[in-house]
């Protein structure tokens, strides 16, 4: 019996069929029968045997917490990310809080307006308010899908603290056009939960302003068998501030509270499977910028918008999100034909009812985009054959759709791929 994990890789990493080794080879590929949107189990066979020896040894030596590999995984990050600090967390959103913590905490309570696109996950807002800050939504690019400056600028005030750059879906935020509107000392925090490995002028995320955040959430590109997150930083005293804060603001000596802090720390078994995780991301990241590259090709001459990147920049592919119109129909048209695919995010956050008292400014290019955004398959491991029939059934119901729309006929579903 063959399960998942039996599946091997090839040295390019597209997939070989599971064998029992008595069949005869056969000639013609089995047809796509559906595609996930991700699938994690692909890439077991590479890190997990390494992750199963690992964790005999970190539960025999019943050290749980604040032990060796918590450290040496901080190390490899910090040095493959370039910067001289990484400080391991147990979130993408406590990484976000403990540096909030950090720049708000000295900041007066009525300066703590931190700016952050409208256009991305919860976390980013909810830790500001949760790290005593004001959440500003700003509106995002209609081509990067990422922070417009413009908007930035114009949200800008002596309240402001911070601003939150966060590269969506894995693709960098142009960071020297937010730097041309934001002033010097107003804090500016990567927040880099999907851009594991995206790089910006050949620097990679995390590395490119005054401090990084990422998550390990068991979907992103570097995963943890649960929940973790690191902050990244040049900054000496920002690193040693979220290091206390992570756990309990003890600094001096055990016992000696210097601040009110939290405990954020990560535990040995997610650091070290992060570890071993660590030294196939670059491989990961190019298969899916391989996947990606192919997806721009094939919808180039289409009404599909593609997300563009700025000059120098490579995205992580977190997720390959593309704009369709009538989104909905195609969506549902796909899942009918097995295709997997999701709408992130349906709901920008200034229309949050949570974010209501904040009195959030209009964002009308977030709206749109919460309309006509899907994601497609795009994951280490997926094969070209799967990707040949993403395409194949997309394409497929693009040209119903419009051949419809030109004749006065809505609606794709009802295609039959
Ligand atoms: C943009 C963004 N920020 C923050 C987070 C929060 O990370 P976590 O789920 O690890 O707390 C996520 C993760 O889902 C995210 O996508």
């Amino acid at each position: 019996m063959t399960d998942r994990h039996d599946i091997d890789a090839s040295p390019t990493g597209d997939l070989l069929p599971p064998s029992s080794g008595r069949e005869a080879p056969s000639e013609a590929a089995p047809p796509v029968a559906s595609v996930p949107l991700m699938d994690p189990a692909r890439v077991y066979p590479q890190w997990g045997p390494q992750a199963e020896q690992l964790a005999i040894d970190v539960l025999r030596s019943h050290h749980y917490v604040k032990g060796p590999h918590v450290a040496a995984f901080e190390t490899a990050f910090a040095a493959d990310a370039g910067t001289a600090h990484a400080v391991a967390v147990d979130s993408g959103t406590d990484a976000l809080y403990l540096v909030l913590r950090a720049v708000l905490d000295k900041r007066p309570a009525d300066a703590r307006d931190v700016i952050l696109p409208t256009f991305t996950f919860v976390a980013t807002a909810g830790a500001v308010v949760n790290a005593g800050g004001r959440p500003v939504f700003a509106d995002v690019d209609p081509e990067t899908f990422n922070l417009d400056p413009a908007s930035v600028a114009a949200r800008l005030s002596p309240r402001t603290a911070a601003v939150i750059p966060v590269h969506i879906f894995g693709a960098p935020v142009d960071v020297a056009a937010l730097r041309d509107v934001v002033p010097e000392g107003v804090f500016v925090l990567e927040d880099a939960a999907q851009a594991v490995h995206a790089t910006l002028d050949g620097r990679k995320a995390g590395a490119l302003v005054d401090a990084g955040t990422f998550s390990f959430y068991p979907s992103k590109n570097l995963a943890a068998v649960g929940d973790g997150g690191v902050v990244t930083t040049d900054d000496d005293e920002l690193a040693a501030t979220v290091r206390a804060l992570r756990d309990h603001g003890q600094t001096r000596k055990l016992y000696d509270h210097e601040a009110v802090g939290t405990n954020s720390r990560m535990d040995e078994l997610q650091a070290a499977f992060l570890g071993a995780k660590l030294a196939f991301i670059g491989t990961w990241t190019a298969q899916r910028r391989a996947i990606a590259a192919r997806y721009h090709a094939a919808f180039a001459d289409t009404t599909i918008q593609t997300q563009r990147l700025p000059a120098g920049g490579d995205s992580a592919w977190h997720l390959y999100s593309v704009r369709v119109p009538g989104r909905d129909r195609m969506m549902e048209a796909l899942r009918a034909a097995g295709i997997g695919c999701g709408v992130y995010y349906p709901m920008p956050l200034h229309r949050q009812s949570c974010f209501v008292p904040y009195a959030p400014d209009a964002c009308p290019n977030a709206d749109a985009l919460a309309e006509d955004i899907l994601s497609l398959p795009c994951f280490p491991g997926m094969t070209e054959a799967e990707q040949a029939r993403v395409i194949e059934v997309v394409l497929a119901l693009l040209g119903a759709h419009e051949g419809r729309v030109g004749q006065g006929r809505e609606g794709a579903a009802g295609v039959s791929v």
